[in-house]
Formats: structure tokens, C-alpha cells, sequence
């Protein structure tokens, strides 16, 4: 980086940027991948459901959603403390998540020269600058945006092979809508616990990111061998790993969902229970979400995870040691529930699926 580039130190940004540009295992990552892999992708036996796809995507039926009407700020309050803090986290997380697949498809598209994918990536980048932009915006009205550009410039990223991207962003997206169209619909039963307007966006904005994740479905269904052999362990490490990083990090914010009214883990077994009945469009088999042995061994994790952080903040040669000894036994739980039975499903003819919930 050139000493211009680098201008803004680090002790500079506001805390939101730095939040943003933190690794640790639950925080959104920005990913690069292999171009070159991308330039060979064949659509041929999803062609007509593709088409569909990309004139949806044409369209553009969100084009004026992400405009901020006058009367958006007069609904924007101070909140409770606690809960003011959670809201704003769950915020920056969220808008380092849409900038994290805003980067990583504009690198696509302007790296590739297959004009399918080029174009895909182009509008799936336009819908999540957007997002990004959107949430940006009210994190500004608390004086905390966070500064992008200097993400972009600074935040490390992740190498996935590209079938890795595939899984991980396929399901990223469609739990991106599981979250946003359940936390939408709580509210249009409880209006009155609607703390911030940005809520009222979810419905149309989900359906965005619903349409992503159908990209990412035909994609992996034009190219079945991702969907076989020993690709489907990796499948099933993704689902677990993707699983159990939004039930931990959701436990933490115990303010912001008493205020929704939701408990975390219903509030998290809704989403996984949505997202595994669209998963079967792509995958083999879901995860036994409803196995009493998974849902112990999840909160087994959540109960490690705090203990972790306690150890953490403890500090010195025992909470290191204890930290570690949290970390060991936290890929136990894993593993244990690496290896439960999976539930089988056959793959429709039709691929494509309507934002239904
Ligand atoms: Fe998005
Ligand atoms: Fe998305």
C-alpha cells in the first residue's frame, strides 16, 4: 500500500470501522477466488430457468426501494442503552456482510470475461451496493458510518476455491433472506416493537437477496458434480459451519431480541428451519435441525463460546489457557455433530423457487 493509501490510521476511524475491519471466527470476511475457474462455468442444463433469472434481475424491481423518504428520521430515536449498542452491531455486521458480496462480485465481474457471469455479478453488485448504502445511512443518522472505502482498502480477505464461494454464498444469501423476511414478518404482527424503520425495508430487500442465492442454486445445478461424492461432506461442513456461527453470534444480542419480542434460538431454528426447505432446490440432504441430540450440541457451543469470551476477558497465562482448552473442546462439538445422520431429499426437476414466506 502506497503512504497516501495508508493516510488513515488505523486510530483514526471511528469504532464501527474498526469493528468492520476485525476478524475473529464470527465476523463477516471479505473472500477472493480464482477468476479463471468462473470463466468456464456452463449453463446449459439450466438455460431456460437462467433466462428467467436474468430478466428478473433486469427488470430491476427494487430500482426505487432504497430511496430514503423525509419522514425516515423523524421514526430514527436514541435507544436504551444496551439495546441501542446490540441494534448498532447487528448493523455493522450486517453492512460488512453486503459490502463484503459487493466487493467480491464486482472483482468478478470486472475479472471475468464470460459474459453470462459478467453480467450476473454487475446486477448482483448493483443490488448490494444498495444494501450496503442503505444501512450505511442510518448507521450515519448515530454518527458511526462505516467507512468502506477504507475496508476495502484494508480488510483482509479470504482465498475460497470457487465451489467453496458457491456454497458458502448460496447459503449466505438465502439465510440473508430467511433473517430479514422472519424478522419482517415479526413486525407486521407487533408493529409496536418496530424500534427502527429500517425494518420496514426487509420485505421487498429480501426478495434481492433471495434472487442471489437462485444465481448460486443454478449454478450449482448446471454443474452437478459439485453436488456428489465427496463434495457433499463439504456441503455439510458449510451447513453446520454457517448454522452455528449465526446461533452464537445471535445469543449475544439478548436486548435487541427481547425488544423484537423473538427469542434467539426460535428466532434462529425459524430461520434454519426456512432455509433448509430452500436448500433442498440444490443440496442432497439437510442437517437434522429437529434432533434433539443437534439442538443440544448447539447450545453445547453457545455455552463454550461464552465461557471463551470470559476467558478472554480474564486475560493472562490462565485465561489464555482456558480460552484454548474452550477452543479444543468447541471443535469436539463440531465434529460430533459433523458426524450426525443427515436427512436425505431428492433434487426437484425445476430449480427455481418463489420468495414464498
Ligand atoms: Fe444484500
Ligand atoms: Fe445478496
Amino acid at each position: 500500500m502506497n503512504a497516501a493509501a495508508g493516510s488513515i490510521r488505523e486510530r483514526d476511524i471511528n469504532p464501527a470501522t474498526r469493528k468492520a475491519n476485525t476478524e475473529t471466527v464470527l465476523t463477516p470476511r471479505f473472500y477472493t477466488t480464482d477468476f479463471d475457474a468462473l470463466e468456464r462455468i456452463d449453463l446449459a442444463l439450466v438455460r431456460d430457468e437462467w433466462n428467467q433469472m436474468m430478466s428478473e434481475f433486469d427488470n430491476d424491481a427494487n430500482v426505487d426501494h432504497f430511496e430514503r423518504p423525509d419522514w425516515f428520521s423523524s421514526e430514527v430515536k436514541e435507544l436504551p442503552g444496551p439495546l441501542q449498542a446490540e441494534f448498532l452491531d447487528f448493523m455493522v455486521s450486517s453492512v460488512t456482510s453486503e459490502y463484503s458480496g459487493c466487493v467480491l462480485y464486482a472483482d468478478i465481474a470486472e475479472r471475468v470475461n464470460n459474459p453470462e457471469i459478467k453480467k450476473l455479478m454487475q446486477y448482483m453488485t448493483r443490488d448490494e451496493a444498495r444494501h450496503a448504502g442503505f444501512i450505511n445511512r442510518s448507521l450515519k443518522d448515530y454518527g458511526i458510518p462505516v467507512d468502506l472505502g477504507y475496508l476495502k482498502r484494508n480488510k483482509k480477505t479470504t482465498y475460497f476455491k470457487p465451489k467453496f464461494i458457491y456454497y458458502a454464498t448460496y447459503l449466505s444469501e438465502k439465510i440473508g433472506y430467511a433473517r430479514y423476511i422472519t424478522i419482517f414478518r415479526n413486525f407486521e404482527r407487533h408493529p409496536e416493537r418496530r424500534f427502527h424503520p429500517i425494518f420496514r425495508w426487509f420485505e421487498q430487500w429480501c426478495n434481492d437477496e433471495f434472487r442471489h442465492g437462485e444465481a448460486f442454486a443454478l449454478i450449482m445445478r448446471a454443474n452437478p458434480h459439485l453436488l456428489r461424492g465427496h463434495n457433499r461432506l463439504w456441503i455439510r461442513f458449510f451447513l453446520l459451519a454457517v448454522f452455528a456461527t449465526m446461533y452464537v453470534r445471535d445469543h449475544s444480542r439478548p436486548e435487541m431480541h427481547k425488544a423484537m419480542g423473538l427469542d434467539p434460538t426460535d428466532y434462529d431454528y425459524e430461520v434454519f428451519e426456512v432455509t433448509s426447505q430452500i436448500s433442498k432446490q440444490v443440496f442432497p440432504f439437510t442437517l437434522d435441525i429437529h434432533n434433539p441430540v443437534f439442538r443440544a450440541r448447539f447450545e453445547k457451543l453457545r455455552l463454550l463460546a461464552l465461557e471463551s469470551d470470559a476467558a478472554r476477558q480474564a486475560g493472562g497465562v490462565i485465561g489464555a489457557l482456558r480460552k484454548a482448552s474452550c477452543l479444543l473442546r468447541s471443535a469436539g462439538v463440531l465434529a460430533s455433530l459433523y458426524m450426525m445422520p443427515v436427512v436425505r431429499n431428492e433434487l426437484p426437476e425445476k430449480v427455481r423457487m418463489a420468495p414464498a414466506w
